[in-house]
């Protein structure tokens, strides 16, 4: 096989996205737009990458490091142009060079293994990756002889009334001949309504030096979309969440309203689980089999076990095992863990804390920097006192521990096993096992005294 090399193209200011953010750091479904792309590329053994940059440059080589050699456009005076920008890497390599744009984050790895495969197939120089859609307008489109030859990609902006009427249109990814590509884009000049160096150029200037110039249509209209602004963006969203989801359904996990739900592209989920409306499942989160993430349910790098029953919760960098469930309105901060057949229910926040096995926590509560062993039950109300303004501290509670309700754990603080908690109780001290710790004052009844009340006279 040739060698092959990819050529990014991440130079431009994407002025259209009206953002301080660089537009192919844009997030599709929770990866920058440039991540995806590298993801196309993925398996075509490409033996070097280059990504162009410019403006943004360091922020685009820190999402990459060193998965990608880079070139500097300093100023941004075209596609061609920023191709050229490359030479010093790839201008006196042998091989075949695909170019693709850091803007077109839907395209597959099937899309641009069958690209490479027809630029192979039919021994061109130069191949395109064209696409017909009914409304190209802003793509170059694709101008092709009588003989159905392509001659030549014109953009819109220097298109003749006529021109403008083509379909076909170049979604702005090649295969090149390494070397004609760079001869080639020393010839390209910018007398055009841009005033711009156009990659797109090569191809006439390749077809009149006699070489062979192809296009690839692919089917998908959709997939062939260039980000150029918000509203792309949003359907690019759309579209990326919509192929997420059905590859998921496919691989056995049900949606109550695939539309409106939102899964980012590195989430696992496992068979049998069920998905309801409004969830968020974003980052690097994996769900295990036969769990119900129920509507709204908002969760970011957390890894869910089976049978999990999850209902409107959010959770964050946090870790729930079998069995256990959560929510209504639960919120599972960074740092918790959550053994088998733990039970949180509404209105409780747990973070940086490890519940053990079939402990309850079931309302109003805020668990903080704490340690809770197995078959704990921890009252309404009760409030781990982690902070005394400057320090967190800890709080442990041993196993089988009853936490009455209202209780205001003091940290730092050891429950001792089997002990009790009398409810509304300000703990300070540790309590020790089999113990019960009670701290309230007494109570005292005035006899008569409410009906003495000026007010209940
Ligand atoms: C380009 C093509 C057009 C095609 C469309 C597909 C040209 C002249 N036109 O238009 O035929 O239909 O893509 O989406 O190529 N870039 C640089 N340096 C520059 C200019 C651009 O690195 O000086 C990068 C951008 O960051 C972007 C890519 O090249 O990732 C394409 O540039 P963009 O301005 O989006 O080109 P389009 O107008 O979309
Ligand atoms: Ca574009």
């Amino acid at each position: 096989m040739e060698n092959r090399y990819a050529i990014i193209l991440a130079a431009g200011k994407g002025s259209r996205m009206k953002s301080s953010l660089y537009k192919v750091l844009h997030p599709v479904a929770g990866k920058p737009m440039v991540e995806h792309v590298f993801d196309q590329i993925d398996h075509l053994n490409v033996d070097e990458v280059v990504t162009v940059v410019g403006f943004g440059a360091e922020k685009v080589k820190e999402q990459l490091g060193e998965r990608s050699n880079y070139a500097l456009q300093t100023e941004q005076l075209g596609t061609g142009h920023a191709v050229l920008a490359t030479s010093e890497v790839l201008g006196d390599k042998v091989g075949t060079t695909l170019v693709i744009c850091g803007d077109t984050p839907l395209l597959t790895q099937e899309t641009l293994e069958e690209l490479v495969k027809h630029h192979e197939k039919t021994e061109a120089k130069a191949t395109i990756l064209s696409a017909v859609a009914s409304d190209p307008t802003g793509y170059g489109r694709i101008i092709r002889d009588q003989n159905d030859h392509v001659e030549k990609i014109v953009e819109q902006k220097d298109a003749t009334p006529e021109e403008l009427l083509v379909t076909e249109f170049n979604t702005g990814t090649y295969c090149f001949d390494n070397a004609l590509l760079f001869e080639a884009l020393n010839k390209v000049g910018n007398d055009n309504a841009q005033g711009e160096y156009y990659l797109p150029d090569v191809i006439s200037i390749l077809r009149d030096q006699g070489e062979i110039v192809t296009a690839y249509t692919m089917d998908s209209e959709e997939e062939s979309m260039g980000v150029n602004d918000r509203v792309a963006l949003a359907k690019a969203t759309q579209y990326m969440s919509a192929r997420i989801n059905e590859e998921l359904m496919r691989n056995g996990v049900t949606f109550v309203d695939p539309s409106n739900t939102y899964i980012e592209k590195d989430v696992i989920i496992g068979a049998d689980t069920v998905i309801e409306p409004g969830v968020m499942l974003r980052g690097k989160t994996v769900i295990g089999e036969n769990c119900i993430i129920g509507a709204n349910s908002d969760i970011t790098d957390s890894t869910i076990g089976d049978h999990v029953v999850i209902t409107s919760s959010n959770i964050k960098q946090s870790t729930i095992l079998d069995y256990s469930d959560i929510g209504p309105y639960a919120h599972i901060r960074p740092n918790t863990i959550l053994k088998e057949h733990v039970h949180v229910g509404n209105f409780v926040e747990i973070k940086n804390a490890t519940v053990d096995k079939g402990t309850k926590v079931g309302h109003l509560t805020y668990v903080g920097d704490a340690t809770l062993g197995q078959d704990i039950n921890v009252g309404c109300g009760t409030v781990f006192a982690n902070y005394d303004g400057k320090r967190k501290h800890h709080v442990t509670i041993e196993d089988h521990a009853f936490i009455g309700s209202g209780s205001i754990l003091v940290a730092p603080l050891t429950i001792g096993k089997n002990s009790m908690t009398a409810a509304g109780s300000t703990i300070t001290q540790d309590v020790f096992e089999d113990d019960l710790g009670i701290a309230r004052s007494k109570q005292t009844n005035l006899v008569g005294y409410a009906k003495k009340l000026p007010y209940n006279e």
